[in-house]
Parts: C-alpha cells; sequence; structure tokens
C-alpha cells in the first residue's frame, strides 16, 4: 500500500479519462471530435497552460448530468484509494459548466453523492473548493459566488484557476473579501506560468491560505523567506509541471530547492488524465529523478496533512499513520 497522504491540488474535471469521456459522450448522445481513445491520447501533447486548457474545457462537454459529475467524482476516488490518499481537497470550476447550461446544483449534487460514498467505501475524507475562472470577468466570479450560497454547506473554500498570466490576483480581490465574509477559506493558483508578484498579491490581496504551484517564488528570495516563516504551504505539482513545460524535465524540477529554502511543500497531481500519473506516481517520479529518500516523501506525506483543512484531530490521527508507515 502506498504512503498515506492528503492531495491538495486536484481539478475534479481533470481527472476525466479517455475512457470515461468516450463513455459519457455516448451515454448523451454528444460526437467528440476523435475517433477513438487512442486518437484522443495523440492531443494530450500540450506546449504551455493555455494549450491544456483548450483541450481540458473542450472534452468537459460530455460531463452533462447529475451522474455524469458523481460518476466523474467515483472513477477519481477509487483510483485515489488505490494510491493511498487519505483526504482529497477537491476543485471544481462552476462556471465552465453553468457556461453551457447545466446548473450548479446538478454540478454539486453530482459530486457530494460521490464524496459522501467514497467516506464509507475508503475512509476517504474531503473537502471541496470552487475554483473561479480567472480568465473570465471578476462580476462573474461573484455572480457564480452568489449562485452558490445555497450549496455553501458543501463548499470549504474558493480558489483560483485557468489562464494565469494577464489575469492577476488583484482582479478577484472583492470576490475574495465576499468570500472570507461568508466563512469560506481562500487558496489560488499563482506562480505556475505568471511571475512571483503573482504570489506576493495572492497572499497581500486575495489573503490566500495556500498557493497552488507558486514555483515561480525561487525568482524573488524575499518571497521565499516569507512563505517558509509564515508557513505558507506551496501545493506543487511536478508531472503537470513538466507536461505544460513550465519546467523543462523532472530532473531539474525545483522541488528540491523549494524544500531546501524551508517551506511547507506537498505534492499532488493537478490533472492527473492529461499529465500521467495520479498523485503517488508523482511521489514516485520526483524519488527517482530528484533522488528523494523515502524520508524525503514521508516529510511530503506529512506536509499534505499539515498544510490541509483537516481538523486538528483527524489530521494528527494521518499524521500518526504517515509516522508509522513502513516502506517495502
Ligand atoms: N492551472 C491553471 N488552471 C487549471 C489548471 C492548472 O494547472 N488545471 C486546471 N485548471
Ligand atoms: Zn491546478
Amino acid at each position: 500500500m502506498a504512503i498515506p497522504k492528503a492531495e491538495l491540488h486536484l481539478h475534479i474535471e481533470g481527472t476525466l479519462e479517455p475512457e470515461l469521456a468516450f463513455h459519457l459522450a455516448r451515454r448523451n448522445n454528444i460526437t467528440l471530435p476523435y475517433t477513438d481513445v487512442d486518437h484522443l491520447r495523440t492531443a494530450y501533447d500540450f506546449t504551455d497552460l493555455q494549450s491544456f486548457l483548450d483541450l481540458y474545457y473542450r472534452l468537459m462537454d460530455v460531463l452533462r448530468t447529475q451522474q455524469d459529475f458523481h460518476d466523474l467524482a467515483t472513477a477519481y476516488l477509487d483510483r485515489a484509494a488505490t494510491q493511498g490518499v487519505r483526504h482529497a481537497e477537491i476543485f471544481f470550476d462552476p462556471q465552465a459548466h453553468t457556461n453551457r447550461g447545466i446548473p450548479l446544483g446538478t454540478v454539486i449534487q453530482g459530486l457530494v453523492s460521490a464524496l459522501d460514498q467514497a467516506h464509507t467505501r475508503h475512509d476517504i475524507s474531503t473537502e471541496l473548493i470552487l475554483c473561479f475562472l480567472r480568465d473570465r470577468p471578476a462580476t462573474e466570479a461573484m455572480d457564480t459566488l452568489q449562485a452558490a450560497r445555497p450549496h455553501l454547506h458543501h463548499i470549504t473554500g474558493v480558489g483560483l484557476d485557468s489562464a494565469e498570466i494577464g489575469h492577476p490576483p488583484t482582479k478577484f480581490t472583492e470576490v475574495f473579501q465576499a468570500a472570507a465574509d461568508l466563512g469560506l477559506r481562500r487558496v489560488a493558483h499563482a506562480g505556475e506560468e505568471g511571475p512571483a508578484d503573482y504570489i506576493w498579491q495572492a497572499l497581500n490581496h486575495l489573503g490566500a491560505e495556500r498557493i497552488d504551484h507558486g514555483i515561480r517564488a525561487l525568482d524573488d528570495p524575499a518571497l521565499l523567506t516569507h512563505l517558509a516563516t509564515t508557513r505558507t504551504p506551496l501545493t506543487v505539482c511536478p508531472f503537470s509541471n513538466v507536461r505544460l513545460r513550465a519546467v523543462p524535465t523532472l530532473d531539474v524540477h525545483p522541488l528540491p530547492a523549494l524544500m531546501d529554502a524551508g517551506l511547507l511543500v506537498t505534492v499532488n497531481s493537478d490533472d492527473p488524465s492529461y499529465f500521467g500519473g495520479y498523485v503517488h506516481d508523482n511521489y514516485l517520479g520526483i524519488q527517482q529523478h530528484l533522488n528523494l529518500t523515502n524520508e524525503d516523501l514521508r516529510t511530503l506525506a506529512r506536509n499534505s496533512f499539515t498544510a490541509s483543512f483537516l481538523t486538528p484531530q483527524r489530521r494528527e490521527a494521518l499524521i500518526a499513520e504517515v509516522d508509522a508507515y513502513h516502506f517495502d
């Protein structure tokens, strides 16, 4: 069994495997612009974040009904369980669905029913994080937050994703303040392709408690010191960074440098069906390519619970599982 861990950076729409995409397309009488699974896989050759996002949003068209969202999340959680995931804080992109005419309630009810099942089937705890699409207008994000109000008992926090460059965090200051006023936790993608200054903005203007990706922090020594002293977690996604060419190869991934700078680093899968592996695959990939020891992996697993929004009681119980884990 893989080491127990939390996954804190996972877009549920990014877990849509090609086989499930074709299955849902057939079920919903949709014709995909690909002849079969192998043909679709040839489209997974990305050059940057935008080239991935184009396919990510296009394939979402197969997600139409509550059952579709349920099946998507169930498939992820079944796989996550085999990868040692004991807790998952799951992103979803409401605007990518409501802008296609899918009601927000359909999305949330479908996801929540799958998460409830996973609690009993796999003893995995979960949280849902509603992400705003930063390449859409800030007013649309505010409308989305208002539309989510009847569902807030299912939602732990808000996040910020999609095309980063040209869409700085300050564009969303007002909606993040409104989310805080509703008692929601706040995270934001920053410093994936965008500059270190976007990380400062996410911290200072959005009140982000965690930074998603954040690898560009290495460009700014003062920011590194700040992140280390405040114990602000980074949710790093190694396979994603390589596939989207934010980092040339896994062998030169900056994860060790971030750990050496004293940051609270976690390892996550981002969009596992698109980037060649789930979260434990990322752990094994970095271990092999960055010469990490088993104890380094234990530190990363421990960090994943420390950086989570878990209650102290479950956090401590899961950290104790990490400490007791025996590597084969
Ligand atoms: N970055 C930005 N937006 C995203 C990502 C990502 O890695 N995955 C899904 N939406
Ligand atoms: Zn992401």
